[in-house]
C-alpha cells in the first residue's frame, strides 16, 4: 500500500504516524495518509510565513501564468483526477468528471483574475479638508492563509481557495478533510509542476481537532478560509480571534414550485438538486413548496424520476447516486428519517439503507421543526410539501436558520423580483434549484449559512488588504 507524504516548504515529506483511508463504498482500504504532528504543523506555518515575501514578489502576470498552468495540468490528468475523487469521496464518476472540468474553470478564473486586481483614486477634493490632496488605493495581499476544506468538492473548494489566494499573492498552509486529503496531495503536485514558488503552499493532513487548532490560532496567520459544518464553523471563528474569517457553511436549502411551463421537466431537475452526489452538497434541495393546485402531479413526477436514477458503485459510468461518507453519517440521516416518520411524515420512495447507500427518500407532510426540515441533512433526503399562497411559501422558505440559496420556479416577473427581495438568502435562483452553481459567481449565505463571499472575483478581494495612499500636492 503506497504511503502518501505531507507537503512542505515544496519538498514531499514523511511521517511517523499514518491513517488508513477506507473507501466509503465498499470499506477497502486505497491509502495510509500521514498523520502531521505539531512540529510538521509548525514547519508548514513557517515556510508559507517565509514564502509571503516571494509570493509579493511575483508579478500579476507570473501569478496569472502558475494558476492557468494549473489548470492547463488538470485538464491533462482530468481522468486520473477524477479517480481519485471516486475512489476518496465515493463520488460517482460521471459526477466526479464534472468537479474536475468546474475545478479547471475555476482555475482559469483565477488566472484571469491575477491580472484585474484593481485600486482606484479617491476624490479628495470633495471633502473641504482634502483639497490640494491626491490619493489612491491598491490592493496589498495579506500574507499567510489557512484553508481548510471540506471532503464533498475537495479538488473545486480547494480550488476556490488556492485559486483567488494566489491570484491575490499569498501563501496558504491547506489542511483538508481527513476523508480526502488525496485530492489536495494531487493538487499539490500539480502546483508544484506549474512552478509555485516553495513554501507557497504546505499541505497537512491529518485528523482536524489539534492541527486545525494550532493554524486557526497562529499569530502569523491573518486570515482563515473554511468550508464545512456549522459547529466546526462557529470554533474557528472563536478561536481565531482578529483575522480575517471566510466561512461557506451549510443550508436546509428551499425551491418554491409556483408557475411552471413544464412540469415534469422541474420535477426531473428538482430530483437533480436533491440527490446529486447523494444530497452531500451545501445548496442541496432539501426542501421543495409546491403550490397546491398542481402538488400531487409534481409528486408523481418526482417519484418517477427518483425511481430511475442508478444507485450502487461510484466507479460505473453508470450510477448515478452511491454511497455517503461514513456509516455515521448514513446512521445519522437514516435517525433524522425515523424521527420524521414518528413526527407524521410519510415516506413516498426510498427511505431503505445497504450499507453506507441510502436510497434516495422523498418525504411529505413534514412538519417545520422536524430536523430534516430545520438542519442540514446533507444526504439523499428531500421534504416536498404544498402551499396555498405566495406569502407562505416565502415565509416557509425564510423560516430556517439557514440563508445560502433559494430556488423559485415561477413565470410572473414581478414575482420573481419580490423573491428576489424578501428570501433571506445569499443567492435566489430564478427558474432553477438552488442547487445552481456556476464558480465566478458570488456564492456565499446569511444566518448560519455563513460570513463572506466565494466567487473567484468575490474571493480575491477578501483575500487582499486595501491600501491607501494620500499625496499632499
Ligand atoms: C458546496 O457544497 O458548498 C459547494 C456546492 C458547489 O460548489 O456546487
Amino acid at each position: 500500500m503506497e504511503k502518501k507524504q505531507l507537503y512542505i516548504n515544496g519538498e514531499w515529506v514523511d511521517t511517523k504516524e499514518f491513517y488508513e483511508l477506507a473507501s466509503p463504498y465498499n470499506g477497502e482500504i486505497i491509502s495510509r495518509v500521514p498523520l502531521a504532528e505539531g512540529s510538521h504543523v509548525e514547519a508548514a506555518l513557517s515556510s508559507a510565513h517565509k514564502a509571503t515575501a516571494v509570493m509579493r514578489g511575483l508579478t500579476s502576470l507570473e501569478r496569472s501564468d502558475i494558476l492557468r498552468k494549473v489548470s492547463d495540468l488538470f485538464e491533462e490528468r482530468l481522468e486520473e483526477c477524477a479517480i481519485i475523487l471516486t475512489k476518496e469521496a465515493g463520488k460517482p464518476l460521471k459526477a466526479a468528471r464534472m468537479e474536475i472540468m468546474r475545478t479547471i474553470e475555476t482555475y482559469r478564473f483565477a488566472a484571469e483574475e491575477a491580472k484585474r486586481i484593481h485600486g482606484e483614486t479617491v476624490p479628495m477634493d470633495a471633502a473641504k479638508g482634502g483639497k490640494g490632496k491626491f490619493g489612491f488605493t491598491k490592493r496589498e495581499p495579506l500574507g499567510v492563509i489557512v484553508a481548510i476544506t471540506p471532503f464533498n468538492f475537495p479538488f473545486n473548494l480547494t480550488a476556490h481557495k488556492l485559486g483567488p489566494a494566489f491570484a491575490a499573492g499569498n501563501t496558504v498552509v491547506l489542511k483538508p478533510a481527513s476523508q480526502t486529503p488525496l485530492s489536495a496531495l494531487m493538487t499539490a503536485r500539480l502546483f508544484e509542476e506549474a512552478g509555485l514558488p516553495s513554501g507557497a503552499l504546505n499541505v497537512v493532513t491529518g485528523r482536524g481537532g489539534d492541527i486545525g487548532d494550532s493554524l486557526v490560532k497562529d499569530k502569523r496567520v491573518k486570515m482563515v478560509t473554511f468550508t464545512g459544518s456549522l459547529e466546526v464553523g462557529r470554533a474557528i471563528k472563536e478561536k481565531a480571534g482578529l483575522k480575517r474569517v471566510t466561512l461557506e457553511l451549510g443550508s436546509n436549502s428551499g425551491v418554491i414550485i409556483d408557475s411552471v411551463e413544464n412540469l415534469e421537466a422541474v420535477a426531473a431537475r428538482c430530483a437533480e438538486g436533491a440527490f446529486s452526489f447523494a444530497g452531500q452538497v451545501c445548496i442541496s434541495t432539501q426542501r421543495i413548496y409546491v403550490r397546491e393546485e398542481f402538488y400531487e402531479e409534481f409528486l408523481r413526477y418526482m417519484v418517477e424520476k427518483t425511481e430511475k436514477l442508478v444507485v450502487g458503485d461510484p466507479s460505473s459510468e453508470l450510477t448515478d447516486i452511491s454511497a455517503l461518507i461514513n456509516s455515521r453519517e448514513t446512521e445519522r440521516i437514516e435517525q433524522w428519517i425515523h424521527e420524521a416518520e414518528q413526527g407524521g411524515a410519510s415516506i413516498v420512495t426510498g427511505g431503505k439503507r445497504e450499507g453506507t447507500i441510502l436510497r434516495p427518500t422523498i418525504m411529505t407532510n413534514g412538519h417545520p421543526k422536524l430536523s430534516l426540515s430545520c438542519n442540514e441533512a446533507f444526504g439523499p433526503v428531500v421534504l416536498v410539501n404544498s402551499y396555498k399562497n405566495w406569502d407562505e411559501a416565502i415565509q416557509l422558505i425564510n423560516d430556517s436558520d439557514y440563508g445560502l440559496q433559494a430556488g423559485v420556479y415561477t413565470t410572473s416577473v414581478h414575482k420573481a423580483f419580490d423573491a428576489f427581495e424578501r428570501l433571506e438568502v445569499g443567492g435566489v435562483i430564478i427558474n432553477d434549484i438552488p442547487t445552481f452553481r456556476v464558480d465566478q459567481m458570488p456564492y456565499g449565505g446569511v444566518k448560519n449559512s455563513g460570513i463572506g463571499k466565494e466567487g473567484i472575483k468575490y474571493s480575491t478581494e477578501e483575500m487582499t488588504e486595501l491600501k491607501f495612499v494620500a499625496f499632499h500636492l
